[in-house]
């Protein structure tokens, strides 16, 4: 049988690495796939550095339409990146009968239920391992390996670039900017790092994780979404010295009332395997009623490690392209006719546990008030600590750090203590609350 011809639309850090490992292991995937799998031709910007890449058997364009408008090629790889032609792309190549295959968490995040709808409608497929954590199947594990699970909740180091900023933060007490400027150097971030550092990346991934793991429709705009910007080093110390590391995760939870869809930054248990996901690595924890919890690590970044993910939904399409469409697994885990409603939570109505710094004058009573006002709020306290001034640089003698760590509460109810805490004038600066979560 002659190979499946592919369209690839980038020829960039992901579609260099595509081009390069199918090519490399061509023989081993036909043997999967059960046919070969052939890039025929190549959009890129830059035709003739792209010519140098792919040799003189691809053809070469500038406009990335003549190969989704191309009637021989089957399958549509978009690694463009962005929400604007990378969709008009898409949704032209599913228009036209093609399979897609894409890296790109943004338009799936953002634009995915349009996206799939149509595929659904053109009987195509639209694969996307490639979209959350690379090297990791992720996708693969939740829509498959996991379908005999009810999934309880979904927690992920899953953007690269900020585990590598806090890893490097913690352990060589890194600045934020050197931090970033090195995980630049190396590739890990976005073009805009604002995306990485922000939660944004981080958010996209964990919308489409949600939309697997409990078959609702993709839906960005709920995420809440706090990045890394406002994290002090004087913080991921003191969480360090109370056992807890301090992560940007992505956290999607099943709740009795709806669904809890949340990136920030997290304090977990230094005894966790995820807590020791460090650098640019990336490991997702899933929770589930009969696998229990199962943890995937591995690289969230990379050339190749994205090629891994795009090949694998490669040889998938390829495999199943001539199957009946209703035989094929449906793109967001669960039958399109069987999606659930369930909502996506306000942040004032998630249940979490919290970190709490705050700046005080060193007064007597000052404890008393602040555990009084918590005891009144109904939250319960785990653990106290509090630093004399000369054991914290910068603080003058009359101030000290109390750090409180809380037990589960409302966040509403978290929200209400800290106005009344932040009233009294023993606290001098701005409280600090970061949540935290045990993953049991
Ligand atoms: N910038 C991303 C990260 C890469 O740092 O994880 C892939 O999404």
């Amino acid at each position: 049988m002659n190979p499946i011809q592919v369209g690839l639309l980038g020829i960039g850090t992901v579609g260099g690495g595509t081009f390069a490992v199918l090519k490399r292991n061509q023989e081993e995937i036909k043997r999967r796939a059960g046919r070969g799998i052939e890039i025929t031709r190549v959009a890129a910007r830059n035709v003739e550095r792209a010519k140098t890449l792919v040799g003189s058997a691809v053809e070469v364009v500038s406009d990335p339409f003549a190969v989704v408008n191309d009637p021989d090629i089957e399958i549509i790889v978009e690694v463009i990146g962005g929400t604007t032609l990378a969709k008009d792309l898409v949704m032209k190549a599913i228009a036209n009968g093609k399979h897609v295959v894409t890296a790109n968490k943004a338009l799936l995040a953002e634009h995915g239920n349009e996206v799939f709808a149509a595929a659904h409608a053109k009987g195509v497929m639209v694969a996307f391992e490639g979209a959350v954590a690379v090297s990791i199947p992720i996708i693969k594990a939740l829509r498959e390996g996991l379908s005999g699970n009810r999934i309880e909740w979904v927690a992920g180091i899953i953007n690269g670039t900020t585990n590598f900023i806090l890893s490097e933060m913690r352990d060589k007490g890194l600045s934020f900017e050197t931090a970033l400027a090195q995980a630049q150097a190396l590739g890990y971030a976005e073009a805009d790092p604002t995306f990485d550092i922000e939660g944004f990346d981080a958010a996209h991934k964990a919308t489409i994780l949600a939309a697997i793991a409990f078959g609702v429709p993709v839906q960005f705009k709920r995420a809440h979404v706090e990045g890394i910007t406002q994290l002090a080093a004087a913080d991921i110390a003191y969480a360090y010295q109370l056992g807890y590391r301090i992560k940007l995760l992505g956290i999607a939870k099943r709740t009795h009332t709806g669904i809890e869809l949340r990136v920030h930054p997290t304090l977990i248990p230094i005894k966790r395997l995820l807590a020791n996901v460090e650098g640019s690595m990336n490991g997702i924890m899933v929770k589930s009623d009969a696998a229990g919890i199962t943890m995937y690590y591995g690289a969230g970044a990379g050339s190749e490690q994205t090629a891994s993910a795009v090949i694998a939904d490669l040889v998938d399409v390829t495999r199943l392209h001539t199957a009946d469409a209703a035989q094929r697994v449906p793109h967001l885990a669960f039958q399109p006719d069987a999606m659930s409603d369930t909502p996506i939570l306000p942040m004032s109505h998630i249940v979490t546990s919290y970190y709490l710094r705050l700046r005080v004058a060193d007064q007597t009573g000052v404890l008393a008030k602040v555990t009084g006002i918590l005891a009144q709020a109904d939250i319960s306290i785990d653990a106290v600590l509090q630093r004399e001034s000369d054991e914290i640089s910068g603080v003058e003698a009359s101030q000290t750090d109390l750090i409180i760590l809380t037990h589960d509460c409302k966040e509403s109810q978290m929200d209400a203590a800290i106005a009344l805490m932040q009233a009294l004038p023993t606290v001098l600066q701005t409280i600090v609350r970061i949540r935290k979560e045990e993953l049991v």
